[in-house]
């Protein structure tokens, strides 16, 4: 049986995190192609400014602020798409944050904020979305995760868990969703120009345009297999990196990153200064 795949016209898409970055250049993207949106985010300002910029465009934007970590909020939020718009075929959970958590000062703090967000940010919507598209006998489903899921990197024990955590539970779900007619799929970036990697104080390899990522995206939806992931020469040259035996991985990746060289620092990397 082919799965169900978005087209324009059929239903609604519905992005979380498309105030910033890479959901609001997908909800953009989207609109200009013809696709009915639905945005959610917390800054209701920005996801109203995306509204106003997107008048006139093919398809129609709407917005919902919502908080992916709020459970009741994402399930009023995916009653509220259904009962005014119609019928959600395609949801991309993306919302996402970076708390770093250097090995020197693990704060519990941080790696809760990482998990409530870029995990449970997923499932609080994930949960009720699937239990509709259940009902419709038909739909589809990104996850937005990281090439960071892939292996670890330093500093990322968190962020990276939970990237690694959509990445299995999106291969798990695959088993079942398939039999329900729902299509599931993973986004894997790698560095992309938005508001998030703006933080980074290190030269990114292979960065990326966010309309081009975004580009890849929806042709990934529409044409795509399992995992969607860009750039690829680099997303392939860590797909090699972790094949490697984990000494020579250890040993390439701490040169890579410059972390062969780096002294922990128990002063500037207290829990205060991590927050971002
Ligand atoms: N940029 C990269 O290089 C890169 C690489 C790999 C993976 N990714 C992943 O791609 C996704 C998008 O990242 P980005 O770079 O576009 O980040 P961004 O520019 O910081 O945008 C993040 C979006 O998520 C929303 N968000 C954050 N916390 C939220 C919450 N609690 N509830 C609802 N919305 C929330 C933000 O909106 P509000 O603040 O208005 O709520 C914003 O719209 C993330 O999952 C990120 O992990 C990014």
């Amino acid at each position: 049986m082919d799965l169900y795949r978005i087209k324009p016209g059929d239903g609604v898409v519905w992005i979380t995190g498309a105030s910033a970055g890479i959901g609001r250049q997908l909800a953009y993207q989207m609109v200009v192609e013809g696709y009915t949106v639905v945005g959610s985010a917390r800054n209701a300002d920005a996801l109203s400014d995306l509204g106003k910029e997107l008048a006139g465009a093919n398809g129609e934007f709407f917005s919902l602020p919502c908080d992916v970590t709020d459970i009741e909020g994402m399930q009023a939020a995916v009653d509220s798409i259904e009962k005014d718009h119609g019928p959600i075929r395609l949801a991309v959970f993306n919302a996402g944050n970076y708390w770093p958590t250097p090995g020197e000062a693990m704060d519990l703090d941080a790696y809760r904020k990482n998990y409530e967000v870029n995990l449970f940010g997923v499932l609080n919507g994930l949960v009720p979305v699937v239990e509709r598209m259940k009902g419709h006998g038909k739909g589809q489903i990104a996850l937005v995760a990281s090439v960071s899921g892939y292996t670890g990197l330093p500093a990322a024990s968190a962020y990276g868990a939970c990237k690694a955590a959509v990445n299995n539970m999106a291969e798990s779900l695959k088993f079942d969703f398939d039999k329900m007619n729902i299509r599931i799929q993973v986004v894997n970036p790698g560095f992309i120009e938005t508001p998030l990697s703006g933080k980074n104080e290190f030269e990114m390899p292979f960065l990326m345009p966010v309309d081009k990522a975004v580009e890849r995206m929806v042709r990934g939806f529409e044409h795509g297999g399992f995992e969607i992931t860009f750039p690829r020469r680099f997303t392939f040259i860590l797909k090699l990196l972790r094949m490697l035996p984990h000494g020579i991985y250890f040993w390439l990746m701490a040169r890579a990153t410059g972390w062969n060289t780096r002294k922990l620092d128990y002063r500037d990397t207290t829990p205060a200064k991590n927050e971002r």
